[in-house]
């Protein structure tokens, strides 16, 4: 499993709820740890939780036994997002406070990684103002809030309160490990349903020969974010990618080429296509000839490595005289007068919009981009934002065109 999540069962009849969270998530291929607060521990037992998750469960800041095999400081970093579920009342009041005279509420305070709340508890403590204050804060803190539901209660009562359900949280969870930091586009609307999205992502690779290729550093992070929202607005989404080594983003229809001759017969084949974008750094040059054994050192000086342009995919596409997508997006890699060489690049490729990101820093293979999205009327920068914010919000936009 490469992703791991710790959960911290706080003390609420919906601990119980916890425990088969800890299943879809294992079945969804990540991982558990589990902190068990002491009011947690009076709902489930350290051994359910331990048998499920197939780990320590954690329980004591004063635990010598469990500090020296994994420190608080250790466990709360260990994790790539901490999950609180059940939430109560109290332990949001301490996390928004500060307050940490526990193991779960210290691990919240010394966290590096994002939490995420998951609220249970009896409508009129819900909707008491503290409580929504609180909310707020951890809301204005950066923290993910799930819920509540609303339905009837274990206390009897009707209202908002009840925490979600596990598949729903799981949902987010998947969200968030995704790189969101906001859930908006988890259940909104699907504005792109019945079209269909053709994306290309990551590098091509030109063969010298079977053993050695000319390619780049591109990471496919950003094509791979793209697709994914503009299937998550409901788009039918076809990726085209070069040899990357992130997972194939799920109900994405993907295809693996590894050439730019490839991609453009691959990108042909998919057609016709509502709207194309073209993420992929396609190598621009291939060397004219592969060799078809592993050239030898030394036998005849250097190898002599005569190069061919490739075909241009984005040029193509753009310029089709029947079938032409209706919105081409460009994007546009600068280390320099970015804006105004993205709107020359804009206009030589015939695109309709370019986006262009200056990748004189980390863009290529980092977490974070600032596009630039360029059309006939003029500039728009974004601000830095992650790759997976950036993809959602050019998603929206893409949408709202067509
Ligand atoms: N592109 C393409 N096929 C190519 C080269 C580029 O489809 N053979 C697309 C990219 O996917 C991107 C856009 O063209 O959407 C611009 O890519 P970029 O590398 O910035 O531009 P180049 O055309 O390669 O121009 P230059 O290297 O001179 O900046």
């Amino acid at each position: 499993m490469d992703k791991r999540i710790l959960l911290i069962i706080s003390g609420g009849i919906a601990a119980y709820k916890a425990l088969f969270l800890i299943r879809v998530l294992s079945k969804r291929g990540i991982a558990t740890r589990v902190i068990l607060t002491r009011g947690g521990a009076e709902f489930v037992t350290p051994l359910s939780a331990g048998a499920l998750s197939g780990d320590t469960v954690y329980g004591d800041l004063w635990n010598l036994t469990d500090e020296a095999e994994m420190g608080h400081i250790e466990l709360s970093r260990s994790a790539d997002l901490v999950v609180v579920a059940p939430a109560t009342a109290d332990i949001m009041a301490k996390a928004a406070h500060g307050i940490a005279n526990d193991l779960a509420t210290t691990t919240l305070l010394a966290t590096d990684k994002r939490v995420m709340f998951v609220p249970a508890m009896n409508v009129r403590m819900w909707e008491a103002p503290a409580t929504q204050r609180n909310i707020e804060t951890l809301r204005q803190d950066g923290s993910l809030i799930i819920g509540p539901d609303a339905g009837a209660m274990a206390c009897g009562e009707f209202g908002e309160g009840r925490m979600s359900e596990p598949e729903d949280i799981a949902d987010a969870i998947e969200h968030a490990l995704a790189g969101h930091t906001t859930l908006d586009a988890l259940r909104g609307p699907k504005p792109l349903l019945g079209k269909h999205a053709l994306v290309t992502a990551g590098p091509t690779r030109e063969a010298i020969d079977p053993v050695r290729y000319l390619s780049n550093h591109s990471s496919g992070k950003q094509g791979y974010a793209i697709a994914k929202n503009l299937q998550a607005l409901g788009a039918k989404v076809t990726l085209v990618s070069g040899p990357v080594s992130i997972d194939a983003p799920l109900g994405v229809n993907l295809v693996k080429v590894e050439t730019a001759q490839d991609m453009l017969s691959a990108c042909q084949a998919a057609l016709p296509a509502d709207v194309f974008v073209s993420v992929a750094a396609v190598a621009d040059w291939r060397p004219s000839v592969t060799a078809d054994k592993k050239i030898k050192k030394g036998q005849s000086g250097l190898p002599p490595l005569i190069l061919e342009e490739n075909p241009d995919i984005l040029k193509t596409l753009s310029n089709l005289k029947v079938g032409r997508p209706k919105l081409v997006v460009g994007f546009a890699a600068e280390t320099n007068d970015v804006a105004a060489h993205a709107q020359a690049k804009r206009l030589k490729k015939g695109c309709d919009w370019i986006v262009a990101n200056d990748v004189s820093g980390d863009v290529m293979g980092g977490d974070h981009n600032t596009m630039i999205v360029i059309d006939a009327k003029g500039a728009e920068t974004w601000p830095r934002l992650t790759k997976m914010d950036a993809a959602q919000k050019l998603a929206l936009k893409i949408a709202e065109r067509l």
